[in-house]
């Protein structure tokens, strides 16, 4: 038998790993996560969109490294994921650092301050292409580099610099991008770290900024709304570990603000939020799944379940470098497939409740809501005053016609686009408005027919309030119905 050693190319290897599959906003969660574990209070980012020195810098004030701690640090696998680590460990692999920098730009430059000594290292591109070797540069005056000087008394600064995959040419069109994105990050990192940036009982607070401007926690179950529904704390046993589920059904769009409405959807929407959100270590690792144990439809759209994990369960959940991905394990699928089940219910009652009440109210629809077959559908409905006055009006065959007009109408009602409207956003759907001519025209139309079905003018005067379009345009009605009764 014989050995070869076939170490990997450098230059090869370095570019490979920059497609792992990071986003913007994932590379900057892993920096995160480092600093978090190194215990910082505070931790803020720079990014300078501006052409001539398009940087990105993440500040910390944790313990910080020393020079040796810092090569550790830089070195590809710089500890095994086999190691056991501290329950408050964000990381697993190793790579984090390297992987999610790489993966943003073509230089990375890694400053810290610990024990009143600053040291850095730089991992630069075009050396590694040049020389073929795993080789940092090692600065002589690292305080000199760009935000060094805003280091404390310990942290650490990791500088990205060359950021060909966020900016490929500086035109006009490029920057712009790439401020929406650090826009979309912003929001990703306060989704995230929600549970850092509040007080959470038994941790400390942690504070962040964008361009000094702070993230906001966002709690993507509203818990503190008084119309949110929490279920009961759950517990799975999984070998030595424990993890948590808790179920949360948001509340209706009818109890929060339209602002609180657009902001709980998120860019997705709720349906594609809905699901299970699986934390590890209070980390929001991933979110918007129910893992194939039930589909995302419009009837559980507000269900929301919150799922803990501790780090020592990493192996049994599948949790990729990127820490933007999980599988549950099998002892705990059974459960959540159970919980589930409950869960649609909740929701379904939800908005079952809302519909009905808005149908009742109105005791002459211009639709008509159909039950039949196990189906629901609407009609318009012939019996509309507005509508049986004008078909009085009418010839025989013309009238039989007009019928058949409001009928092929009712029918070629378009459902998807309203089910995918209303799924979106409930509260910017809305019936055209009427002109005032023919709301005239209708009351009108209206009051007679009821006139002539010989009912009172004190009950016509009760009617009209609930009938559709003069409810919804009561302050131009009024005065019109006063003098026509
Ligand atoms: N901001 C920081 N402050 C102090 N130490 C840090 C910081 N960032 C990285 N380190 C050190 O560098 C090591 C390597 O970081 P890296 O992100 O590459 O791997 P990891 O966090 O151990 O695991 P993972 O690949 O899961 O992120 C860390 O384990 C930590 O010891
Ligand atoms: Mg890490």
């Amino acid at each position: 038998m014989r050995i070869e050693d076939i170490a990997p190319r450098a230059s090869v290897l370095i570019e490979s790993m920059r497609d792992i599959g990071y986003s913007l906003e994932t590379a900057l969660a892993d920096i995160v996560d480092n600093s978090i574990t190194a215990g910082s209070t505070c931790i803020r980012i720079f990014v300078s969109t501006d052409r001539a020195a398009l940087q990105i810098a993440i500040l910390d004030d944790g313990q910080g490294m020393d020079p040796s701690e810092i090569l550790a640090a830089m070195r590809l696998g710089s500890r095994s994921p086999l190691e056991e680590r501290e329950q408050a460990d964000l990381g697993r692999f190793g790579l984090g650092l390297k992987t999610a920098s790489f993966s943003q730009c073509r230089r990375l430059t890694l400053v810290s301050r610990k024990n009143g000594g600053t040291s850095a290292a730089i991992w630069d591109f075009a050396r590694v292409a040049e020389t073929d070797e795993w080789q940092v540069e090692i600065p002589d005056t690292p305080e000199a580099i760009p935000w060094a000087d805003r280091l404390g008394e310990s942290g650490t600064l990791v500088l990205w610099e060359n950021l060909d995959r966020i900016v490929q040419d500086g035109s006009d069109d490029a920057i712009a991008h790439f401020v929406k994105r650090v826009d979309e990050a912003r929001s990703h990192l306060e989704l995230v770290f929600h549970r850092f940036l509040t007080a959470e009982p038994g941790h400390r607070k942690i504070q962040m900024f964008l361009n000094e401007r702070p993230l906001e926690s966002f709690d993507p179950f509203h818990s503190n709304h008084s119309a949110t529904d929490m279920g009961p704390v759950e517990r799975i046993k999984v070998g030595a570990h424990e993890v948590t589920v808790q179920t949360f059904t948001l509340p209706h769009h009818k109890k929060v603000t339209p602002d609180e409405w657009e902001r709980y959807a998120g860019p997705a929407g709720y349906v594609k939020n809905q699901g299970f959100y699986v934390y590890r270590q209070r980390r929001l690792i991933i979110h918007g799944t129910w893992f194939g144990l039930a589909r995302q439809t419009e009837l559980t759209k507000l269900a929301r379940v919150r799922i803990d994990m501790p780090n020592g369960l990493d192996a049994a959940w599948k949790i990729d470098v990127k820490k933007a991905s999980a599988q549950p394990p099998y002892q705990v699928r059974k459960r959540l497939r159970r919980i589930i089940e409950t869960l649609g219910a909740n929701s379904k009652r939800v908005f079952a409740g809302k519909g009905h009440k808005l149908l009742s109210d109105n005791r002459l629809p211009a639709w008509n809501r159909m039950q039949a077959k196990g189906e629901i559908f609407y009609r318009i409905n012939p019996d509309y005053p507005m509508f049986a006055e004008f078909a009085s009006h009418l010839s025989e065959g013309v009238r039989a016609d007009f019928f058949r007009v409001l009928e092929v109408a009712g029918s070629a009602l378009p459902m998807d686009a309203l089910f995918a409207d209303l799924g979106d956003s409930p509260n910017k759907v809305a019936c055209s408005a009427i002109s005032d001519d023919s709301l005239d025209q209708a009351l009108q139309a209206t009051v007679e027919r009821l006139k002539e079905s010989k009912i009172s003018l004190a009950d016509i005067k009760e009617m009209i309030q609930f009938v559709e379009p003069f409810r919804s345009n009561w302050e131009r009605t009024e005065p019109l119905l006063t003098q026509l009764v």
